[in-house]
Formats: structure tokens, C-alpha cells, sequence
């Protein structure tokens, strides 16, 4: 070993002794969905049925989430009504007093199963909204009918005295109806209404040229969303997430690599963020390993942890502690150096290539979507 490698392993002890425990999870329960959206975050390389997890090892993952200490689990896919233990992990997640939060598309919820979902204690709902406009929605989701059943669902979700977020992702092919999904949140008495914008990872990545809006429509809708916080303010909640690629500064990806959110796939795998996987490193499945072992000691979660592996312009920039160096998967996927600052930064000698890609992406018609499918890698 030689004189530098042995400082780098020091570093990653240190992070790794000083890291805090996980306050939530990201349960990915199955990839399978009935949607088949274009901008899916999901890997391209779905997984089948019979390659999740059983009933009885993701109750184990929960219980042990719950020894250390993580206070939130959020319940996504695919979509996660697939699973027909979902009730199992809720009953199991409420009576260790973890707060479960549902990720749906909703077209496959009843009535009946939402009210025993909020029986076995689950305690909010965030439903995926593809478009205002019912043709748009279908061809989004390749889904007929798809808008209708989700008026449907939100309805019966604030029946049951759900909470309600609806989660509206947004794109070239909606980004006009932003005023339209307002209102709409505020008829459905939504509680909060995000609106964010697509991140260009797995299968949202594969139809970028499809999906990425212009700098002037993002703009306006900029504009429309911050009147409408403002004057909403009590009424509804709005968060809106801007797109990197017409950024100044990177967003504080994950909240910092391996600092709060801890995330299992369908199969098993451990990850930092649920797009790691893009990332050249090793990763442990909780089938073969307790969580703790992999939270704390695991290869994969060490490695950008802490700030010490940061190189420049990161390692002297006062904004390190604020945005952690960005997303490390995009400054993979466009540098190909994981270390590499976020090239949404302005300060990275790559920023440039992120507005020359918004500039190919957006300079003329958008090509048909790839939609996600089972198999199609
Ligand atoms: Fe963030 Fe690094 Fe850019 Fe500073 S140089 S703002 S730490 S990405
Ligand atoms: Fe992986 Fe940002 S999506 S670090």
C-alpha cells in the first residue's frame, strides 16, 4: 500500500466513524408498474417478480431500519400496491413508529384497500400526477384512462383522511400546464403539490432529448410557481424543484452522499441513492449482511461520504457543506469522474456541457419516448 492510498483509507474511516445514522428510507418494494413513464428513475435494467425480495427478508430490513434509526420509510417501486404484503410492512413499520409515506401511480388502488392501508397505520400518500390534459397523461404513462382513475384515487385517499401530496413530475410536454395543476391540487385539497422538474437519471436519462424543456418556458414556469407560493402560503404547500441543466449551482444531492437516506432495491441491494448503481463501486445486499454493517461499513457508502474526498474547485469552495459537491452520478455520467465537482455548477471546468446538451436536446422536435419496459435493457 502506498503512502497516498493509506491516507485515503484513513479519511474514509474517519467519515465512516463520524457518520450519524439514516432518518429515512427508500424502499424500492418491486419494479414492476402498469405505467410505463418515460422519465422513470428506475435503472434501465428492470427486475422481475421473481427476483424481489420475499415478505419475510424485507420485514427483517424494516426491523432492522427501525433499530437504526431511521424515522421514515418511504414505500416505492415500480409501483408498490404490486406487492400484495404491502399491509404486512405498513403494520410492521407503524408498530416500531416509523412514518411510512406510500409513492403510488394509484391506478391500481381501491377504495377498500386505501382504508386498510390507513388502518394498519400508514401515514400519507404521494400520488404521481403525469399531466393535467387526459391524451397527454395516457401517452406519458402508456396508460389508458390514466388521469380520470387518479381523480378517482386522490378522492377516495382524503375519504380516508389520508394526507395527500401529489407528485407532479415535469417536462417538455407538460411544463405549459403548471397553472392547470394548481388548481387542481387545490380542488383535491392536496396538501402539497411538488412540482419538479425530471432528473435526468436511468430511464429519464435514455429520453432526455424527449423530455428536456427550453430555458425561456422554464422561466415562465419559474415565475408562475413562486406567484403561486406566495400567494397560497397556508393553503398549500408547493415545492418545486428547478432543472440542473439551466443551474447555477448544484442541489444537495441525497442531502450528501450516505448522510440520511439509505435506499434497497427490489432484489436486495443496498444503496446510497437509488441511482448509484450508474457509479463504478461494489455494493452489499441486505440478504447477505445486517443493514448496520453496510450503513456504516459498507465500500460503497463510504466512499463520498464526508467532504474528504473531494478534489477542486470542491475541496476550497465555501459551498462544499451546502451542496456536498452536487450529484455525484451526474458528475459520473457526464465527466466520467465520480469525484468530479457536479458539472451544474458553474464553478466546474464541465458546466459547459451542460448547457450544450440542453441546447442539442431542446433545438428541435422532440423524438418519440422509449417507454420503461421489463426485459429492454
Ligand atoms: Fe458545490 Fe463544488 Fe460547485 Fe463549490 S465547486 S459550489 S462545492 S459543486
Ligand atoms: Fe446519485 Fe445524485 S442521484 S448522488
Amino acid at each position: 500500500m502506498d503512502g497516498s492510498t493509506t491516507i485515503e483509507t484513513i479519511e474514509r474511516v474517519s467519515a465512516a466513524a463520524s457518520a450519524g445514522p439514516p432518518l429515512g428510507m427508500l424502499a424500492e418494494l418491486t419494479h414492476r408498474c402498469p405505467l410505463q413513464c418515460p422519465y422513470c428513475s428506475n435503472p434501465i435494467h428492470l427486475l422481475k417478480a421473481a427476483e424481489e425480495l420475499d415478505t419475510t427478508t424485507w420485514l427483517s430490513a424494516f426491523s432492522q431500519a427501525a433499530e437504526l434509526g431511521v424515522l421514515q420509510v418511504h414505500l416505492s417501486g415500480g409501483e408498490p400496491t404490486l406487492r400484495q404484503d404491502l399491509e404486512e410492512f405498513v403494520s410492521a413499520l407503524a408498530s416500531r413508529g416509523v412514518y411510512t409515506n406510500l409513492i403510488t401511480a394509484g391506478v391500481t388502488l381501491t377504495a377498500e384497500r386505501i382504508k386498510r392501508l390507513a388502518d394498519c397505520g400508514l401515514d400519507h400518500i404521494q400520488l404521481s400526477l403525469q399531466a393535467i390534459d387526459p391524451e397527454i397523461s395516457d401517452k406519458i404513462g402508456n396508460y389508458k384512462q390514466s388521469l380520470e382513475r387518479k381523480l378517482t384515487v386522490a378522492r377516495w385517499i382524503r375519504e380516508a383522511g389520508l394526507p395527500l401530496t401529489l407528485n407532479a413530475p415535469t417536462h417538455r410536454h407538460n411544463i405549459r400546464q403548471t397553472r392547470a395543476v394548481i388548481e387542481l391540487a387545490l380542488n383535491l385539497e392536496a396538501d402539497r403539490l411538488e412540482i419538479a422538474h425530471v432528473q435526468y437519471y436511468g430511464w429519464a436519462a435514455r429520453n432526455r432529448a424527449a423530455l428536456l424543456p427550453d430555458y425561456e418556458t422554464v422561466l415562465d414556469e419559474a415565475a408562475i410557481v413562486g406567484e403561486a407560493k406566495e400567494r397560497l402560503k397556508g393553503v398549500l404547500n408547493i415545492d418545486y424543484v428547478t432543472p440542473d441543466y439551466y443551474a447555477q449551482f448544484p442541489k444537495p444531492c441525497m442531502g450528501g452522499w450516505a448522510k440520511d437516506v439509505i435506499t434497497i432495491k427490489p432484489e436486495g441491494k443496498v444503496l446510497p441513492c437509488h441511482a448509484a448503481e450508474s457509479l463504478p463501486l461494489a455494493f452489499d445486499n441486505v440478504r447477505d449482511k445486517p443493514l448496520a454493517a453496510i450503513w456504516y461499513g459498507g465500500e460503497a457508502f463510504n466512499r463520498f461520504r464526508g467532504l474528504e474526498w473531494m478534489k477542486e474547485p470542491c475541496r476550497s469552495c465555501p459551498r462544499k457543506d451546502i451542496d456536498f459537491g452536487g450529484c455525484r452520478c451526474q458528475a459520473f455520467a457526464l465527466t466520467g469522474d465520480a469525484e468530479a465537482a457536479d458539472p451544474a455548477c458553474s464553478l466546474s471546468p464541465h458546466h459547459h456541457l451542460m448547457a450544450e446538451v440542453a441546447k442539442s436536446a431542446t433545438a428541435s422536435a422532440p423524438p418519440p419516448f422509449v417507454y420503461r419496459r421489463i426485459g429492454q435493457a
